[in-house]
Order: C-alpha cells, then structure tokens, then sequence
C-alpha cells in the first residue's frame, strides 16, 4: 500500500480525487443542514483519556466475541449498501477483506451482489441486515435466504421507517439528480406470478407500521437471532430487550436521513443503562480511529462498525484497501491498549475515559 495511506483519513482524502462528485456525495454527505454529521467527529474528540500505567502490557490481546463469534478484534464492516459505487468488486471484496483480517460482515440488505454470491466467497462469520417491507412474502424470503446462506443474525435495521423521505434529505444527491440505483440489486428481485423477476422499489417501500411485535414475526418465520440496527434512546433499547433482541447497534445511520439526532457516541451511556447487561450493545458512526474504538468500549460497547470509511477504501484498493483499513484501526486499538495500560479487551472499563469541563482560571 502507498506509504502516504498511514489513516482512514488518508483513505478519505485520496478517495475524493478519484470518486466521481456525484458519488462522493452520496457517499459522505448527511441529512438537511448536516448538523448532527458535523457534530459526530467533536462528539468523539470531546471524550478524553485517562491512561493508567505500570499495568504489564506484555502480550496484549485484542480477539472478542460477537454473539459467540471470536473476532480479532472489535471492529466490523457496517452494512453500507451499493459498494459497488466505489469498486467493481463491491460486496464480494468487503466480505473477503472481513475474512482475511478476521472479522464479522454484516451484509446490507442493499448489497449489489446477491447474499448468496456474497457467502459463496467467504467462510467467514457473517450477519445479514434485515429491512422490513411490507411485503411480508418477500421479506420471509430474505430472511430465509439469509439462513440457508449461512448468515447467523439478522441485523434488522428500524431507523429507516419511510424510504422516500430518506432520499429527500439528501439534498446534494437530489440536486445532483444522483441516478440511484443504477446498479445491479442483489437481493431485491421478486419472482412475479407471471414467473418474471423484478426489481423491487429501493428507499421507496419500507413497512412504516412496523412496531416492537414485528419482530415476534421475524421470530415465527426463522431462528436466528435478531439484532436491532438504529436505536438512539434508552427507552427503545429497554423494549429491544424485552422484545427478545440479541443485541442493538446504536447507530443514526450516519446522520444521512434525518437530521437533528445527537450522535451515537452520546447516546451511548444511556443505552448501556437502559439494557444493564441484557444483550450486546455495538455503536457505529464516525468511528475513524482505534483510539475511537477504546473510547466507545470503554463507555460500554462490544464493538464498533465502520460504514464511510468502507467506500474509501474500496475506491482507492479495492479489497486490499479494505483489509488495510482494518489492520490499521486494529494498529491503532492495540497502540492505544498499550498507552493506557489494558491487555485485553476485558480490561477496557469506564474509567479510562471522562469528558473534562474546563475550569477558566
Ligand atoms: C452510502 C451509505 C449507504 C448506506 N446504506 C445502508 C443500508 O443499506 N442499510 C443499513 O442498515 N445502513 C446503511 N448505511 C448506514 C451504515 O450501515 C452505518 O450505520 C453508518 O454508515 C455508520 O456511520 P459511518 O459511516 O460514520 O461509519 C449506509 C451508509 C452509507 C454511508
């Protein structure tokens, strides 16, 4: 890899060159006035440190668990969709690049490439994300596909209850008239009665009735756990638990729907409260540092996902971009676990980090 791409924002920046406008704007564009998308970076630089010392970091060890799953260490592909955008490669280069650094994939429902050509590449541990359509037929399909495929969760992502005003608040892709979806569709043909494929509505049909109960529906048509994907408040994290969730990612959906929300590092602390150890809690958005994934396990996550950063490295690298992203943030973490006098994962607590108010003097 050039020696110039030392970080993701390495990766960034050198992707800008090289995507084309339009897809740079999709990609790295949020919602509205792009408040809470401005905010998540400072959110994240606003929590400091306290590093401890003389605690033998010999031997560190940043392997964990996900739902059973060992992982080398806490970081994994989000479930961005159209990867394509950025490589011809797409999801099939992600899902290696996951497996080679020894991680989970969490497949977008919204992949360009079918979940089953995506599992036919890796024996990698992998989940699929879940959106609801109304279309219950087609949805049990998905999720069916899914477990004969191998995936072993279901990411179903809830922060997504109406498709079109998504692509409203993306006000650049609109003025761009970006051409969404140009690209092949992987999971979102359905057999008609007349026998011929079609492509279903992307963005435009999700299930905005969806409540807590729909996921008893989920539960009646497979087995495989259910990890809700979008959550913010402790008062939905309270109900994901009660309603049999395995895990939730906090996740505002990188601030590119709605506009407004507080990021999800803050939002964090409260979710960790609400759920007091019930299920596994996972955060992603603007997590660009290893230093970002001490920060968010130490306030309380199993791990983090990265979603941008994927489309970057794509773009520039292709799958072996992808794998270097990964070995960095994992560089990066088991630096950071050295600095602050943790050898384990385990060893990550609450103390290590606080959010300082300046005192004027
Ligand atoms: C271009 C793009 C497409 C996305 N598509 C999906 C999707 O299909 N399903 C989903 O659950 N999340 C989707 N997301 C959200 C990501 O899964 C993830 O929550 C978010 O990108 C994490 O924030 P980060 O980009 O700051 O790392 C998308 C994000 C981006 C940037």
């Amino acid at each position: 890899m050039p020696s110039e791409l030392l970080n993701l924002f390495d990766y960034r920046a050198r992707a800008k060159e090289l995507m084309p406008k339009t897809v740079w704007d999709m990609v790295h564009r949020g919602a509205f006035d792009e408040v809470t998308t401005r905010r998540t970076r400072p959110a994240f630089e606003s929590i400091l440190l306290r590093p401890r010392m003389l605690r033998n970091v010999a031997n560190r060890d940043t392997t964990t668990t996900v739902l059973g799953h060992t992982i080398a260490f806490p970081v994994m592909p989000a479930p961005p969709g159209q990867h394509q955008y950025a490589h011809p490669d797409g999801e099939l280069a992600t899902a290696r690049a996951a497996a080679a650094v020894g991680t989970l994939m969490v497949l977008s429902h919204f992949s360009n490439y079918s979940l089953e050509e995506v599992a036919a590449v890796t024996d990698g541990p992998r989940w699929f994300q879940l959106y609801a359509y109304p279309d219950r037929e087609y949805t049990r399909d998905c999720i069916q596909r899914a477990e004969a495929a191998g995936y072993s969760a279901l990411a179903l992502t809830v922060s997504v209850p109406s498709g079109p005003g998504a692509v409203l608040a993306r006000e650049t892709e609109a003025r761009n008239r970006f051409p969404y979806p140009d690209m092949p569709q992987g999971n979102l043909m359905k057999k008609g009665p007349d026998g011929v494929e079609r492509l279903l509505p992307v963005l435009a049909d999700f299930d905005p009735a969806l409540t807590w109960s729909s996921l008893d529906w989920i539960r009646s048509v497979t087995s495989l756990p259910i990890v809700v994907k979008g959550l913010m408040s402790p008062h939905d994290a309270r109900l994901a638990v009660e309603s049999g969730a395995a895990g939730v990612i906090v996740s505002n959906h990188a601030a590119r729907l709605f506009d407004g929300p507080i990021t999800t590092v803050e939002a964090l602390p409260a979710v960790v409260d609400a759920v007091a150890g019930r299920c596994e809690i996972y955060l992603d958005g603007g997590v660009w540092r290893g230093i970002d994934v001490l920060k968010a396990l130490a306030l309380g996550a199993r791990a983090c996902l990265i979603g941008k950063p994927l489309f970057y490295a794509l773009a520039v690298a292709g799958e072996a971009g992808v794998r270097h992203i990964f070995e960095i943030l994992r560089n990066e973490l088991d630096f950071a676990m050295a600095m602050c006098g943790v050898r384990t994962i385990g060893d990550i607590d609450p103390s290590l980090v606080t959010r300082p108010q300046l005192q004027a003097v």
